[in-house]
C-alpha cells in the first residue's frame, strides 16, 4: 500500500519561483506591470502570435467570444467533452452554448455533429485541444471557412504542443490558453488569448482592464489611467504581475516539464501494453502533444468508478475523470442523444500525470490497475 497519495496532478514549484515570487513581493507592486509584459513578450515570441495574458483561461475565452461580437441569440458550437469552464465562458456572454458530440479517438469535436447542429444563429466554433491536442484541427478549420463561423480553439490544454508552435497568420483564428496551477506551465491562475485579428486584441486588451482604453501601456509603466476613456463593458481580468513572475520561471524551465511529461506519458504507454491489465491509453497524438492528461478507456465489463474508487482508497492513486458530460449539467441539460460522448462518459479514467513523478510510480500505478482488475 502506498503511504502516500500518488496525486492526480499538481504544480511543480522549484527555488527559482519562489525568488521570482519574492522579488516581486519586495517592489510592492503587485498588480499589471513589468512583469506582465515580459511575459506577454516570451508567450508571443514561443508561439509567434501577438498575445493578451489575463487571469484564467475562462476569462481568455470569454473575452475572446465577447471580441467577436457574439452574445444574446447567437450560438457556439461546443464538445460536450470539456470542462465546464468552457461552456460557461460562452454562457458568460449571453450566447447559447450547443453541446456537440466527439469523435472516439481522440475525443474531438465531431465534424458531422457539428454539421447536424448548425443554424442560423450558429456564430463559431469552439474546439477543445483535449490533453494536448487535436487530430482534425484542419478540417474544423476547413467547416468553420465554410460557414463562416469564427473559431475560438479552447488550448487550455495544450500549451507546448506542435500544433501551436507557431499559430500561423491567416491559418488560426483565436486560440486561449490556460495557465492555472496544474496545466503544462502555471502562472498559479492566469491565461492567454493569442491571435494574429488585431481588432479582437486591441479589444480584449481593453476588456481585461474594466475596458479602460489604453490602459495596458499605463499599467506596463506601473502608472495609471487618471483619465479614462471607457466605452463598453469591462472585466476585471487582467494578469498581475506575482502570477506573471511565476510564468516567466515557468516558461524557462519548460524544456524540463514538458520533456519529463511526454516521457511519462510513453511510459504508461509502454507498461500498459505489456502489463495487458485491460485499460487503455486514448488514441492521441502522444508524439506531438504536451499531455497535460493521461486519459485511458476502462473495458465496457468493469466500473470505472469502482476502479476509480479502489485505486484511491486501497492503493493511494488519486485518478480523475476528464469529463462529464456538460449536456448532463442542470445549466446545459439536453435530451438530444450525443452517442459517441455518452458512450465514452462512464468509461474513461485518468491516470495521474504531473512533472513530478518517478518511473516509479508509473510502474506501481500500472501494476495497482492489473491488481484492481484481477490481471
Ligand atoms: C478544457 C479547459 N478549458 C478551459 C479551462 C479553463 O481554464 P482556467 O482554469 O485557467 O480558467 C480549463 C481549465 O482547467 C480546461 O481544462
Amino acid at each position: 500500500l502506498a503511504d502516500e497519495l500518488i496525486r492526480l496532478n499538481k504544480s511543480s514549484i522549484s527555488v527559482a519561483e519562489r525568488e521570482a515570487v519574492d522579488h516581486v513581493l519586495r517592489r510592492e507592486y503587485l498588480g499589471m506591470g513589468p512583469k506582465v509584459e515580459e511575459f506577454e513578450r516570451l508567450l508571443r515570441g514561443y508561439l509567434n502570435c501577438p498575445v493578451a495574458a489575463v487571469s484564467s483561461g475562462t476569462a481568455a475565452l470569454h473575452l475572446a467570444i465577447e471580441a467577436c461580437g457574439i452574445g444574446p441569440g447567437d450560438e457556439v458550437l461546443i464538445p460536450t467533452i470539456t470542462y465546464v469552464a468552457s461552456f460557461q465562458a460562452v454562457s458568460a456572454t449571453g450566447a447559447t452554448p450547443v453541446p456537440v458530440d466527439i469523435n472516439i479517438g481522440d475525443l474531438s469535436i465531431s465534424i458531422d455533429s457539428c454539421r447536424e447542429k448548425l443554424s442560423g444563429r450558429t456564430k463559431a466554433v469552439m474546439p477543445v485541444h483535449y490533453a494536448g491536442g487535436m487530430k482534425n484541427l484542419a478540417e474544423v478549420l476547413s467547416f468553420a471557412a465554410d460557414f463562416d463561423l469564427r473559431v475560438i480553439e479552447d488550448a487550455a490544454h495544450a500549451f507546448g504542443s506542435k500544433q501551436n508552435l507557431p499559430i500561423s497568420a491567416g491559418e488560426r483564428d483565436i486560440v486561449c490558453f490556460s495557465f492555472d496551477g496544474i496545466k503544462n506551465i502555471t502562472c498559479g491562475e492566469g491565461g492567454c488569448i493569442a491571435t494574429h485579428d488585431l481588432e479582437i486584441l486591441e479589444r480584449v486588451s481593453d476588456a481585461r482592464l474594466l475596458g479602460v482604453i489604453s490602459d495596458t501601456e499605463k499599467r506596463f509603466q506601473s502608472q495609471r489611467s487618471w483619465l479614462p476613456r471607457v466605452q463598453f463593458q469591462g472585466w476585471r481580468y487582467h494578469m498581475s504581475d506575482v502570477m506573471a513572475a511565476i510564468g516567466c520561471v515557468q516558461f524557462e524551465r519548460r524544456g524540463e516539464l514538458f520533456s519529463r511529461r511526454k516521457q511519462l506519458a510513453s511510459l504508461y504507454i509502454d507498461q500498459l501494453g505489456n502489463a495487458s491489465c485491460g485499460i487503455k491509453p486514448l488514441d492521441l497524438q502522444w508524439d506531438s502533444i504536451v499531455p497535460h492528461i493521461f486519459p485511458c478507456v476502462v473495458p465496457s465489463d468493469i466500473s470505472r468508478d469502482n476502479l476509480r474508487e479502489n485505486l484511491q482508497h486501497s492503493y493511494g492513486i488519486q485518478c480523475g475523470i476528464h469529463y462529464y458530460p456538460n449536456h448532463y449539467l442542470e445549466k446545459y441539460r439536453s435530451n438530444v442523444p450525443l452517442t459517441a460522448a455518452e458512450k465514452v462518459a462512464s468509461s474513461i479514467i485518468s491516470l495521474p500525470l504531473h512533472s513530478d513523478l518517478d518511473d516509479a510510480d508509473i510502474s506501481y500505478i500500472v501494476e495497482s490497475v492489473g491488481d484492481c482488475l484481477g490481471k
